[in-house]
């Protein structure tokens, strides 16, 4: 161990338009999170297109698998354990980052696991509060999940509550995207909206019943207010707009969350996932949860994607070292084991 500390994990993070690398210390502690966003590339475009991310996914790795060493002041002999998203994910980006992860275990000889993106999600938590442990009531809202987990033990998730239609993040880009916020649009909405005011131009709240999400109504409802006011809608109408967009979401999603908890209470709750970044929900659902359980709502950087959240669970969940993986004799004799790339995966 060349620098005296213990086995890192080294997480990889390749699934959708964020590259990153990330070094941690049992499954804990974050020496290295490096992220590099691929927003410009893709904004002219208005969205991610899959070709130019898995190239750029890449060209940027070894840069940033040298700049996390550096940032960390360790080195390979370090590693104990390589963690790689296998799922779910757009697949040419998910097959960079296994492609690379594998090369490095075959060359390092390290064990190497395949980890669930969504879960990692929820183990951002565990990086922001280290005395977190299951079993928890989660809420992840990202750009294409807004799910309602329970969590009882390491590695095991159960869904309880998930959309109809769009995820949360979705229908916020959606709605940035009509009102000419470009992408992406989350940040950008949330931006717009604290200028505005929700009850200027109210939106309906979606309600279903049950533990189920539905956005759809909710976007078409904007798209017709917005054909209503016509090209004379000013920017006080948009950020009033967007405000009242953010509310109904975040609203919905509170509501459900509060729902979950009283029908099974639990003491741990986490939101998480890139929909997390945002303003209203963040201090919604510490409203929401107050009193009943302690929240948990990771900070921004470890909301929206990154490596540290693969690389810590990769070390919570992986099978014991050894044992990880399916086992391969390379002809230099190393171990080398593969991952199957799931760009649909689930909660399983
Ligand atoms: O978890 P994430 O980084 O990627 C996925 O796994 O999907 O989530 C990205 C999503 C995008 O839809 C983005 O617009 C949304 O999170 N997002 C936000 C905010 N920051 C990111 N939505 C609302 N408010 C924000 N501040
Ligand atoms: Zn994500």
């Amino acid at each position: 161990m060349g620098s005296g500390i213990l086995p890192l994990t080294l997480g990889i993070e390749t699934s959708c338009d964020e590259t990153s690398v990330a070094l941690v210390e049992g499954g804990r502690k974050v020496l290295a999170n490096v992220i590099h966003s691929q927003v410009d590339l893709h904004k002219e475009f208005g969205g991610v297109v899959p070709e130019l991310a898995s190239r750029d996914h890449l060209e940027r790795l070894p840069h940033l698998l040298d700049l996390a060493f550096e940032v960390a002041g360790a080195g390979p002999d370090d590693i104990g354990l390589i963690a790689v998203t296998r799922g779910p994910g757009l697949a040419g980006c998910l097959l960079v980052g296994v492609g690379v992860a594998e090369g490095l275990a075959a060359s390092w000889s390290r064990p190497i696991t395949g980890v669930n993106h969504l879960w990692g999600h929820i183990y951002a938590a565990m990086l922001a509060r280290p005395d977190l442990e299951p079993p928890l009531l989660g809420l992840v809202v990202s750009g294409a999940h807004s799910d309602l987990v329970r969590m009882p033990g390491h590695g095991r998730f159960e869904v309880i509550g998930r959309t109809r239609d769009d995820a949360a993040g979705e229908a916020f880009d959606k709605a940035a995207r009509m009102l000419g916020l470009g992408y992406p649009g989350g940040p950008a909405l949330d931006r717009l909206a604290r200028t505005g005011d929700a009850r200027r131009q109210p939106l309906p709240k979606p309600s279903l019943p049950g533990l189920e999400f539905s956005f759809s109504g909710l976007k078409t409802a904007l798209l017709y207010r917005l054909r209503d006011l016509g090209p004379e809608a000013g920017e006080q109408e948009k950020a009033d707009l967007a405000a009242a967009f953010e509310r109904s979401v975040v609203e919905s999603l509170v509501e459900k969350l509060d729902e979950a908890l009283s029908r099974a209470p639990v003491s741990e709750v986490v939101v998480a996932g890139g929909v997390a970044a945002n303003t209203l929900l963040r201090l919604r659902a510490a409203e929401v949860v107050a009193g009943r359980a302690r929240l948990t709502m990771p900070p921004l950087e470890l909301c929206t994607d990154n490596a540290a959240m693969i690389a810590a669970a990769g070390f919570f969940t992986s099978p014991p070292r050894g044992e990880v993986g399916s086992r391969l004799r390379l002809p230099g004799g190393e171990v080398h084991s593969s991952i199957t790339v799931e760009p649909s995966l689930g909660w399983d």
